[in-house]
């Protein structure tokens, strides 16, 4: 199969919706990273998805909705915090995981759990796809599964190359990282406080959910997950990993950093630099790792940041790319 890269424009949006219409699975940019994205009603195309990404069939998949109005059409228990936080963060990079209570969804989407993650992208090209289509996208990020997330469609293109029909291009993603993933529990002291539990760090923080109402972050958000049943299955597999091997640095200071790679460096050795902006950090990491391989890298050294702030996600993505191998400066 051929694939095809399209211009995210108006008529680049219409072929997307017709194939994706048809049943096709097509990569669409968001403003986390791109998506791989099908009918979410369709078993046949989301057997697709797994089938091209060589996605584990227990990691569930997000799907892509135009607003509240159309999530709560598919048969989930939305609690009163969710529509609180939809009214803040949608559309954008906060993914909320609510109770199936009645089958909309088919089971395919969630690998027989009883839940549905849900969220609403806020590029325009894929807001605008969801509101032609009229149905809800199910929509992983658009690389073989446990290689860095594409943030360009030149990223989408190496992966996935004759797998797929169509590119639709919508530049580069703005955010680099994939959205905040979130679950609700009740409060055993009282009946109407929900907690908000972080099981993958993103765009949208913890100190900005935390406004809200009481926020816990996972164990596993910066740890190795060694237990049976993880609250979210996709944190758990080996993830993110570029061809070279990636050392995460703990380091007090940048000085420290620079003399560990300096005592300890040899050839094909890289180094991934951070700017002081987190922001900047988090948008170009994955799109790094990528160059960093398509030079030649053999070892990738790259220093944690803080886990606060979006300091968390990108913590979180780069102790998954080093398969949780750190080192400490001393
Ligand atoms: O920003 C994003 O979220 C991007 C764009 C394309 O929207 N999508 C994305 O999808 O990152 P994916 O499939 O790469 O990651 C989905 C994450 C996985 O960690 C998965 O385990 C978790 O969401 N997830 C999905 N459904 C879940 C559920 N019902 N319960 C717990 N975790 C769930
Ligand atoms: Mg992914």
């Amino acid at each position: 199969m051929q694939t095809l890269f399209l211009v995210a424009d108006s008529g680049g949006i219409r072929t997307t919706a017709k194939l994706l219409r048809s049943g096709e699975i097509v990569a669409i940019p968001t403003e986390t990273v791109y998506g791989l994205a099908c009918n979410a009603l369709n078993p046949e195309a989301i057997e697709k998805v797994f089938k091209v990404k060589g996605r584990p069939s227990n990691n569930p998949l997000i799907v892509h909705v135009s607003g509240l109005e159309m999530a709560g059409k598919l048969g989930l228990e939305i609690p009163p915090i969710a529509e609180i936080l939809s009214e803040r963060f949608w559309p954008g990079p906060l993914t909320m995981i609510f109770k199936k209570n009645k089958d909309t969804i088919p089971p395919e989407v969630s690998c027989g759990l009883d839940t549905v993650a849900v969220r609403v992208p806020s590029h325009p090209a894929a807001l605008e796809i969801i509101k032609l289509c009229r149905f809800p996208l199910a929509a992983p990020s658009a690389n073989i599964s446990g290689s860095p997330s594409p943030t360009k469609s030149e990223h989408v293109y190496d992966d996935l190359k004759d797998k797929i029909p169509l590119i639709l291009d919508g530049g580069e993603c703005e955010g680099g990282i994939e959205s905040t993933v979130v679950m609700f529990e009740t409060i055993e002291s009282s009946e109407i406080s929900q907690r908000i539990r972080i099981l993958r760090p993103g765009g949208v923080t913890a100190e900005q959910l935390g406004e809200f109402a009481e926020t816990v972050i996972d164990d596993a958000v910066c740890a190795e997950y060694n237990g049976e049943n993880p609250s979210s299955p996709g944190t758990a597999h080996k993830h993110y990993s570029p061809k070279a091997q990636v050392i995460a640095v703990v380091a007090e200071n940048q000085e420290k950093f620079i003399n560990y790679i300096n005592a300890n460096k040899k050839k094909g050795d890289f180094i991934l630099s951070f700017t002081e902006d987190i922001n900047e950090n988090a948008r170009l990491l994955f799109s790094m790792l990528r160059d960093l391989d398509e030079m030649g890298a053999k070892r990738i050294f790259a220093r944690l940041p803080e886990p606060e702030g979006l300091g968390l996600a990108v913590y979180n993505r780069l102790i998954r790319a080093a398969e949780f191998n750190s080192v400490k400066a001393e």
